[in-house]
Order: structure tokens, then sequence, then C-alpha cells
């Protein structure tokens, strides 16, 4: 469905929905209800929608745990030792990866600190961290702080990407310009699947291909792609990346996040890094021997023993994106951008213009709407049911998503949205 001639009326949603062969999946997950009618729910961007298989997750293990105790480890229904195996075949394909390749741990910030302590090695000559200009405030703090954990100044050792003047999204030919006049001196690239902001891809495959010829670490945060656009980590073969579970993945709040080690690096026991028992040879583990030696791949990258409790709604999340297909979510999630564009478009004025980029290939899910109006606009809708968000200092973040978000709401989204403007 990708020549669909959109129409501005009620009945071009209705026809939409009544086509769309993954409309169903929409009654696995609870919608938020305000004043008693379903929320038009455009945040999966921010937190994602409870699936409602998750309870029955998370009370299996309770109940194991209260059955068994300590002994749930080994004997419960899912064992709890490798339970976050089980997550490892729909997590590598969701990212593109090969199972050894990727670990469900932890969290995104945190994960990118474990990553950077063995991946960014800065010396005399290769010393910089080269991100977007506005990357997310998190990551940015994380690359200052790694800086200056080797006693350099971010003022020497950061170098951002910045877009053209007029312009929010960077241009590739302007990454390709900047890696080459730099990439000598660039220890590690840091660029998001998907810029938080304003919603651009990242071609993480030309990226990686112009970082490696000039010897740097390519890295990627996939906080807003992983499970909103498809990825193929081990082709493109950036050398780590990391997300969180709890925007498209709808893992819930705080959820473990992931982490892609390319396989290249999967026997590189001379890398530093922190070592905990959980990514300790698996055999050897309670041998309590005193000298880590690491498991294979990412696994070998663990600390703690993970907390069952919180992969269990994420597991119940990865099994509705298996059982659903992320190309079958791409296409209908261009189509579902792609409408919402066409509504907003035709009513683009001075109180707000589109900065996500229009080619469909450049974005995801998300649309990021400049509003000269501000955050009353976003607050006013919200009490109205529209949940969607804020950026400073003036961008309306709002994705429609694909497993849960119909035609009929980006229709509903659009005339509210005109209507608080008005
Ligand atoms: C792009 C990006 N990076 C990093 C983070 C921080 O994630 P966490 O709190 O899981 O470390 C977020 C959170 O929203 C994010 O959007």
């Amino acid at each position: 469905m990708t020549d669909f001639n959109f129409q501005p009326g009620e009945a071009c949603a209705a026809e939409l929905d009544a086509r769309d062969p993954l409309a169903h999946y929409r009654q696995r997950f609870y919608v938020p209800r305000i004043q008693g009618e379903e929320c038009i729910y455009l945040c999966g961007h921010s937190l994602g929608l409870q699936p409602k298989s998750a309870k029955a997750h998370i009370e299996q293990e309770l109940e194991d745990w209260a059955r068994l105790g300590v002994e749930g480890h080994f004997h419960g229904k899912n064992p709890w030792m490798p339970y976050h195996r089980l997550l490892t075949a729909h997590t590598a394909e969701l990212v593109g990866a090969k199972p050894v390749e990727v670990v469900v741990m932890n969290s995104l910030t945190v994960n990118l600190h474990l990553m950077m302590a063995s991946f960014y090695r800065p010396t005399t000559q290769r010393h910089k961290i080269l991100i977007e200009r506005g990357a997310f405030p998190s990551d940015q703090y994380a690359v200052k702080s790694q800086i200056g954990f080797h006693n350099l100044d971010p003022a020497n050792s950061l170098l951002e990407l910045t877009p053209r003047d007029g312009e929010f999204c960077v241009r590739q030919e302007d990454i390709q310009e900047v890696i080459d006049a730099e990439g000598e001196s660039i220890a590690l690239i840091l660029l998001g699947g998907v810029n938080y902001a304003t919603g651009q891809i990242f071609d993480i495959a030309e990226v990686t291909r112009a970082g490696h010829r000039k010897g740097c670490i390519v890295a990627c945060d996939l906080a807003h792609a992983a499970g909103n656009i498809p990825l193929r980590l081990h082709d493109w073969g950036p050398d780590f990346a990391v997300w969180c579970s709890y925007k498209y993945l709808n893992g819930g709040p705080g959820c473990v996040g992931g982490c892609f080690v390319h396989e290249r690096h999967s026997h590189s026991w001379s890398l530093p890094r922190y070592g905990g028992w959980w990514g300790h040879d698996e055999k050897m583990r309670f041998q309590m021997d005193p000298e880590f030696r690491p498991m294979a791949g990412a696994e070998g990258w663990q600390l703690s023993n993970p907390p069952i409790m919180a992969l269990a709604p994420l597991r119940a999340s990865l099994e509705i994106f298996a059982e659903a297909g992320m190309e079958h979510l791409r296409a209908k999630s261009r189509m579902l951008t792609g409408y919402m564009e066409f509504l907003l478009r035709d009513k683009e004025s001075t109180d707000y213009s589109i900065i996500t980029p229009r080619d469909p290939e450049q974005r995801g899910a998300q649309l990021s709407i400049r509003l000269s109006k501000g955050r009353p606009v976003c607050d006013r809708l919200i009490a109205e049911g529209v949940i969607a968000d804020w950026r400073e200092p003036d961008i309306y973040r709002v994705a429609a998503v694909p497993l849960y978000d119909s035609y009929k709401d980006v229709y509903r989204f659009v005339q509210r949205f005109l209507l608080a403007l008005s």
C-alpha cells in the first residue's frame, strides 16, 4: 500500500484502516483513556504502550519466585540463569545482528559508558569524539565526562556536526566532509540512528564506511531507531551500538536497554573493559575464580545478574515484534507518517512547520513540528487526550506507531492540532 493517493477527508482514514493488515495488533495493547475515551497516543518515541501480555509474563516470574525461591534460577518455567537469552534471538533480528553481537542489559547511558570505556582510547593524535550538535543531553554528558576521564578538554576533543544555516538536519555530504577533514584526529564517531529532536535518520552504513576508512571507531545511539526502523547492524558494521527499550520497543518505563558489539570484537580479549561476574565465562562463573575471563561477544560486557522482572515485559513485547515483522511494521509506519505529513502540510502556516526530512527514507515514525505558539498548545492537546511531547526550545514531537496507532488516530490528531492553533 505504498502508492496510496491520500485525501483530506475522514473517509480516507476509514479506508486506510479497513485495508490495514496490522490493525488487529492494537487490541494487544492498553491504550490510555482520558474522561472515558481512548487517547490519541502519539508518544511511542518516548514511552511505548503496555502489551497486554506483559502482565502474564511478569506474573509467571513472580509465581516461580513465590513457589521456588532461589531454585527459580534453575527450575522455574523459564529458569532465570539463562533468562536474558530468551530475548537474544528477537533482539538480534530487530537490529540486524548475529546473536553473539547483542545483549540486553543495564540502560542506555550505562551501556554507552561501558562501551566507551572499551572503545574510546584517545591518543595524542587521535582523541576527538564526533557527535551531532544537539545530541540527546545524556549522550553529551556521557561523552564529555569520558573525555574528562582521560584528562582531556571537550573544548579540544569534542567535535559537533552542525546543520547549515537555516537548516535543521545535517546533510550526509557535510558529515562526509568533516570525517574526511578531521578523521585522523577522531577516535570515536557517535551518532543517533534517528535524531531525537528532528527525527532524521543517519546513514549508519555510509558513516561507518567513511569513519573506518579513516581509522575511527564508529558507534550509534539507537534509542529512537530500535523498533522504529529496520536495522542491519552486522552488515553496516559499526563497532558498537546502544539503545533503550521503553520507546518503540514497549518494554515499560526504565526498561533494560540493549547493546551491540560487532562480531569483529567478539574475541578482542585485550580490549580494556569493566569486569563483573555476569560477563565472566559462564562455565566457570560459580568456581569463584578471582581472574576475570570475559565471555565471547556482547555478553562479555555484562556486569550484574539481570533484573528478571524488567526483562519479562520486554520479552512480551519482542514476541509481538517477531510476530508482526519489522518490514511490515515499517511499511505501515511509512504510510501513517506520510498520511500525517500530507494532512499537516496541507495547512502548514507561519504557526508551524515540519522540520523532519520530507524523504520517507530519511525519517522514521516521528514528525517534529516547530511551533511558534509553544508549549501551551502541547499541554492543551494532552488535556484533550492527544498524547505527544514537547522538547525545548520549540519542538512538538509526534509519532504514529504502527503496532497500535490507526489512521483515524492520525486524522483526529490533525483536526485537534489545527483547532488548538486557531
Ligand atoms: C537519544 C537518547 N539517548 C539517551 C537517552 C537516555 O536513556 P537512558 O535514560 O535509558 O540512559 C535517551 C532517553 O530518552 C535518548 O532519547
